[in-house]
């Protein structure tokens, strides 16, 4: 025997298995050999290879069944659960395209269609395709990583076009069907439909991150059920009444409905959800609301000390007497010189005023001590209540003045130039209120139903109210073109701005009155003087009008347009859910693998949130975002990666992710190990792996 081959015969008695077996690898590729007259010759190096694939197959075998057998433990513990109390429907699976039903879902992105503004605003994703690809894919990039979803999705109606491909009769109903209201899967298909989704999408939420589902009358009771099941019954998870139309409907003749619903499920820590509170401020310390400190109520009129160190925004403050812009009686006698530089109150100074809160019981002190003391640009002293530190700013389950649909559907039709756009498109009110609510400002928001972008447009005009940093992902199919002609088109005119002819309205100040405010109706009013002057936004309007309706207070800018409406910035990457492979993920072969390394250059991109592509060959691609970079090397074949180590090496970024191709999960490498920024990742495995747990799931 040759020392670095072995015959066929020797193999099989090494293996312990028949000669034949021995030929069988050796046909099927598994083995590689060389032919020497009538028999076979196998280099050690070669046998060794065939080992470690061998193992590594078994140990995806034995992965396989141990993930199969989970999903039996939790489909037999759900079953018990469910013979006790609980949600029970005919779980009818359902049938995607024939040639996607195996195949590996990957998001390939449209670069025709990427909208780019150098304006250091976010970047945000749109994706098209049947969210739960989607879904699947968002599972490798952002697990764990999402603030908040939003999702609006079909309401099961009868009539609102909610279609479910019911596998079992395929041949039937080869496109699926709209389901009708008489339908006895009706509830089944809608549930098998929105329970594996709901569930892929819970995973891509954050410990805090929170779910928010705009629901109607038709499947509400389902729904809550089955989000119970999904996130664990807790006392947290609630359901909002948001009062829909600004008039009732009626289109019933038992019931006309003015309100529908919006469930709120919290993932593993629930957090405190904060009144909106439109015409808030923005400071270092966070979001505030600015409260006069004046009653105009003569009886408390009183002498008190506004102290060095408080900020005064207004431009003339100045001793003597200053009238109040509302309240011809109220007025405020400044006694001292105030000496102010840079906006800042460098000596104290006597006030003689209808004061709010008094030193008597320490309640000015109070707001002295707690640096919220300002003076406003009418000249008047402000208290800032941080929302925050305010225990009492909790929101409320419901919503009477977040939106209504009419404005939706108006605002909608005025940025396409058309008439009726599409049926049901959300107020952006509302979703400016939900994102209000969780209080982050660089929150990352998903909407995986979203029709015609309302959520994304929600997201960009709060982020210009508030100079946030939110990243929106929005994920709708093209059905009736919702995505090409209708959400795509308004994302990129709110962007750009577009043309627009007659006047545009917004509510900027919104208040429910009650006896109590009545009773301080001068402060409010001032109030409202307040924010009209400081705030930016009244440079924006050419007129700003003030109502009560039904007790509600408000306050709207109007302003003509002519020809072109602003845009609002910010950059868009597009996306459509795409398919390598030929087998489905618990089947996929080393053949799929390499396809899905070759092309998982856009989901490791997404993964980074580094959306910008900078390099791509045969063997490499390199991404960018300011200062971060994503290398990855995805071929076997090691023909140029040496060159990839250089690049890698030239990179002056502050953060450098590399992936290179292995079939393993954690491989180092040592030609990068002294480099500290960077961080070294494998594909294609780790995301066959999360796939696979998904599979497993469904
Ligand atoms: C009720 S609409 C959402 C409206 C949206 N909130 C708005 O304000 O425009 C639901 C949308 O989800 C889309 N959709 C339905 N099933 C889907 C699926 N499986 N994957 C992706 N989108 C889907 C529909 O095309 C429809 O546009």
């Amino acid at each position: 025997m040759n020392e670095e081959f072995y015959t066929a015969q020797e193999l099989a008695d090494k293996l312990k298995v028949n000669i034949m077996t021995i030929y069988r690898y050796i046909n099927s590729g598994k083995l590689n050999a060389y032919k020497t007259g009538k028999d076979f010759r196998v280099s050690k190096e070669d046998y060794e290879v065939f080992l470690k694939n061998k193992q590594r197959n078994l140990l995806e075998e034995k992965n396989n069944q141990i993930l199969q057998l989970s999903k039996e433990i939790e489909k037999l513990k759900s079953n018990i659960k469910k013979q006790r109390y609980g949600l029970v429907w005919v779980d009818v699976p359902e049938a995607f395209e024939d040639d996607v039903e195996n195949k590996i879902p990957i998001l390939k992105e449209e670069k025709s269609l990427a909208i780019e503004n150098n304006d250091d605003k976010p970047t945000h994703l749109l994706i098209e395709g049947d969210n739960y690809h989607a879904l699947t894919c968002l599972n490798y990039t952002h697990k764990g990583k999402v603030d908040v979803i939003y999702i609006d999705p079909p309401y099961n109606t009868g009539n609102d076009g909610f279609r479910y491909k019911d596998k079992r009769i395929l041949d039937k109903y080869p496109d699926g069907t709209d389901v009708p209201k008489d339908s006895p899967y009706r509830h089944s298909y809608w549930l098998s439909f929105m329970k594996k989704r709901i569930e892929l999408a819970k995973t891509l939420l954050t410990s805090n991150g929170v779910m928010f589902i705009s629901i109607g009358n038709d499947e509400i009771a389902q729904l809550k059920l089955l989000c119970d099941e999904i996130f664990g019954e807790k006392d947290s998870h609630n359901i909002i009444h948001w009062k829909k139309n600004q008039k009732p409907q009626n289109a019933s003749n038992t019931i006309s409905e003015s309100a529908e619903y919006v469930l709120v499920y919290f993932n593993e820590k629930p957090i405190k959800l904060v009144r909106g509170m439109k015409g808030t401020r923005t400071d270092e310390r966070g979001s505030f609301k600015p409260s006069p400190l004046f009653t105009f109520d003569d009886r408390k009129r009183r002498t008190q000390t506004v102290p060095k160190g408080t900020p005064i925004e207004c431009k003339v403050w100045k001793k003597g007497k200053l009238q109040a812009v509302r309240n011809k009686l109220a007025y405020l006698n400044i006694l001292d010189e105030p000496i102010i530089k840079n906006g800042i109150l460098q000596n104290d100074v006597r006030v003689d005023g209808q004061w709010r809160k008094t030193d008597t019981n320490g309640e000015f002190q109070k707001v002295v001590e707690d640096n919220r003391l300002f003076v406003n640009s009418n000249g008047f002293p402000n208290e800032k209540s941080y929302r925050d530190e305010d225990s009492k700013n909790v929101n409320t389950n419901l919503w009477l003045n977040a939106g209504y649909n009419e404005l939706g559907k108006q605002l909608l039709d005025e940025i396409l130039g058309q008439d009726n756009v599409f049926p049901y498109p959300k107020p952006i009110e509302l979703i400016k209120e939900i994102l209000r609510s969780i209080n982050k400002q660089d929150a990352i928001m998903l909407d995986f139903f979203a029709g015609s972008g309302t959520s994304g447009h929600a997201l960009l005009d709060l982020n210009r109210e508030d100079d946030g940093k939110r990243q929106f992902i929005l994920v709708t199919d093209n059905e009736n073109n919702i995505m090409s002609e209708v959400c795509y088109p308004r994302i990129r005119n709110v962007i750009n701005g577009y043309d627009f002819s007659g006047k545009e309205k917004q509510v900027l100040f919104e208040k429910t009155l009650t006896l109590t405010d009545l009773k301080k109706a001068d402060a409010i009013l001032e109030e409202i003087d307040g924010i009209t002057k400081e705030n930016e936004e009244s440079k924006r309007w050419d007129k700003i009008s003030k109502s009560i309706n039904d007790g509600l207070l408000k306050m709207v800018g109007e302003k003509n347009i002519e020809d072109k409406k602003g845009g609002l910035g910010n950059s868009v990457k597009f996306y459509r859910a795409d398919f390598v492979g030929e087998n489905n993920i618990m089947h996929s072969t080393d053949k799929d693998k390499l396809e899905l390394a070759y092309n998982a250059g856009e989901l490791l991109a997404i993964a980074e949130n580094t959306l910008y592509e900078q390099k791509k060959n045969q063997y490499y691609q390199i991404f960018k975002d300011k200062d971060r970079f994503t290398a990855i090397y995805f071929r076997e074949e090691m023909d140029e990666y040496d060159e990839f180590i250089e690049e890698v090496r030239g990179i002056r970024g502050k953060e450098i992710s590399v992936y290179v191709f292995s079939w393993e999960s954690d491989e180092s490498i040592y030609e990068l190990e002294d480099l500290k920024n960077v961080r070294i990742k494998t594909i294609p495995q780790p995301i066959v792996e999360i796939y696979k747990q998904i599979y497993n799931l469904i």
